[in-house]
């Protein structure tokens, strides 16, 4: 069986410098979890990840969202929804039914604001035992994914730790229990 990092690498996954740093947090993720049923990832470019999520997960149908067109990537096991990961009715008509999701990363838009609606929106339809993994968090430090006046995906991440640790109660995401950062990754566990 193929490794994360094998896969990322056979099918061209455009995760630039990052691809053996999260391929190795996935593989320790996710080997456990080779039998899941669904997996969604937000940004699809040139379909190199959700390829090689098709080959990880043998038994599982791979949704990917993007704001392209990017209908010609489809299989059996591959699905194409089209739209914008900020855009709630689109989330709640189109992405939603097709939950919940086991496993669901976000490597779209990248911008704090479009990372946050799209774990509020979605983190009710993560199956408990379930992922939600967002990428390249770094980029709340770049001015143009997180102008000033927006909250940074890392601070509203921190903030959801500390409820998760005093407060559970206050949570806004329902179920959360473990949090793991690795560099650019923010992994959460339902
Ligand atoms: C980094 S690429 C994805 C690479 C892919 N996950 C891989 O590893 O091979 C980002 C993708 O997100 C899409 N994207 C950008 N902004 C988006 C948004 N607001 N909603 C949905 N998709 C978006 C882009 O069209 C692009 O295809």
């Amino acid at each position: 069986m193929s490794t994360v990092g094998e896969l990322f690498l056979e099918h061209k996954a455009e995760k630039y410098h990052t691809t053996t740093l999260y391929a190795q947090v996935y593989d320790w993720l996710f080997s456990g979890r080779r039998h899941i049923t669904k997996v969604l990832e937000i940004g699809v470019k040139g379909g190199g990840s959700i390829r090689s999520w098709e080959a990880y997960f043998p038994h599982a149908t791979i949704y990917g969202v993007d704001c392209d067109h990017l209908e010609h990537l489809e299989t059996d096991r591959i699905k194409i929804l089209t739209g914008r990961q900020e855009d709630q009715e689109f989330l709640k008509a189109q992405v939603i039914p097709h939950g919940p999701f086991d496993i669901i990363i976000d490597d779209g838009g990248h911008h704090s604001h479009q990372q946050q609606t799209s774990l509020l929106a979605l983190w009710p339809h993560v199956t408990v035992g379930g992922i939600y993994a967002i990428e390249d968090i770094f980029y709340a430090f770049d001015a143009y994914y997180c102008p000033p006046g927006d909250k940074s995906t890392i601070v509203f991440l921190q903030e959801q730790v500390n409820r998760m640790i005093c407060r559970p109660d206050a949570l806004l995401l329902q179920g959360l229990h473990l949090v793991q950062f690795s560099y650019g990754l923010a992994i959460l566990h339902k």
